[in-house]
């Protein structure tokens, strides 16, 4: 979700009102995901490199994500929360608060909505080959055992697929530390669009474009025809 400094930026505003605006289109894509059937919205709210920006945009965002996950808009949508990043370093009342919401959406059985938080692809690796090393360590795990499915289990992300579409707004073109093993093999759509003007319109465009995409996975077109049932 990139663009909301720009976006406001653009209209006089301060940044703060920026991300402000950018939780309207949560809501509006939340929504439309759910309705759409997708299983896992990850969005990327907080990456650890955030964390260097001045200090009181940092504040004005945790405080935003405090008062903006509001629990009607996961009951109402029978979706399901799950936090990823490193909470350690995020301030205790909204650790207490998302970790709270994440226990209390447990119940839900619709589309899971994954927040990364504090959040950053090389974080979440050196974190998990600690942990594996541990376990190599303590005997528990040989370490020719250790297999890409292994280490997709260790991840923080173990309890869902690899994403097929990533949408980066705000027209960068690169992925600034999100994801990286988990996307081997997804489709990346970028737009120009700020995240806040991203309506539910621009989604669609997104998902006919994923549609029209050949996904060959390492093989040949002529293969993946012949395996179509
Ligand atoms: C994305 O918008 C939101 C967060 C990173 C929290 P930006 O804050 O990166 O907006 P730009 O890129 O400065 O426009
Ligand atoms: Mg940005």
């Amino acid at each position: 979700m990139d663009g909301n400094g720009r976006w406001a930026k653009a209209r006089g505003m301060n940044r703060s009102m920026g991300h402000q605006q950018g939780v309207v289109a949560v809501r509006e894509i939340t929504t439309a995901c759910s309705n759409l059937g997708v299983k896992y919205l990850t969005l990327y709210t907080f990456s650890t490199e955030n964390w260097n920006r001045p200090a009181d945009e940092v504040a004005a965002l945790m405080s935003l994500i405090l008062t903006s996950l509001e629990e009607e808009l996961f009951m109402k949508n029978n979706v399901k929360l799950r936090i990823i990043g490193d909470l350690s370093r995020v301030p205790d009342v909204v650790k207490q608060s998302i970790l709270g919401l994440q226990e209390r959406t447990a119940v839900n059985t619709g589309m899971t909505m994954v927040i990364a938080l504090s959040y950053s692809s090389r974080w979440e690796i050196t974190d998990t080959v600690k942990r594996i090393a541990a376990e190599v360590a303590a005997g528990s795990i040989k370490p020719e055992e250790i297999t890409e499915q292994l280490i997709s289990s260790r991840l923080a992300t173990s309890f869902m697929p690899d994403p097929d579409l990533l949408i980066r707004t705000g027209g960068e073109m690169r992925l600034s530390n999100y994801l990286l093993w988990q996307c081997a093999y997804t489709e990346f759509y970028f737009c120009d669009t700020y995240w806040p003007d991203f309506h539910e319109a621009d989604l669609l465009k997104a998902i006919e474009w994923f549609n029209r995409r050949e996904r060959r996975f390492g093989k040949t077109s002529e293969q993946v025809e012949a395996q179509k049932p």
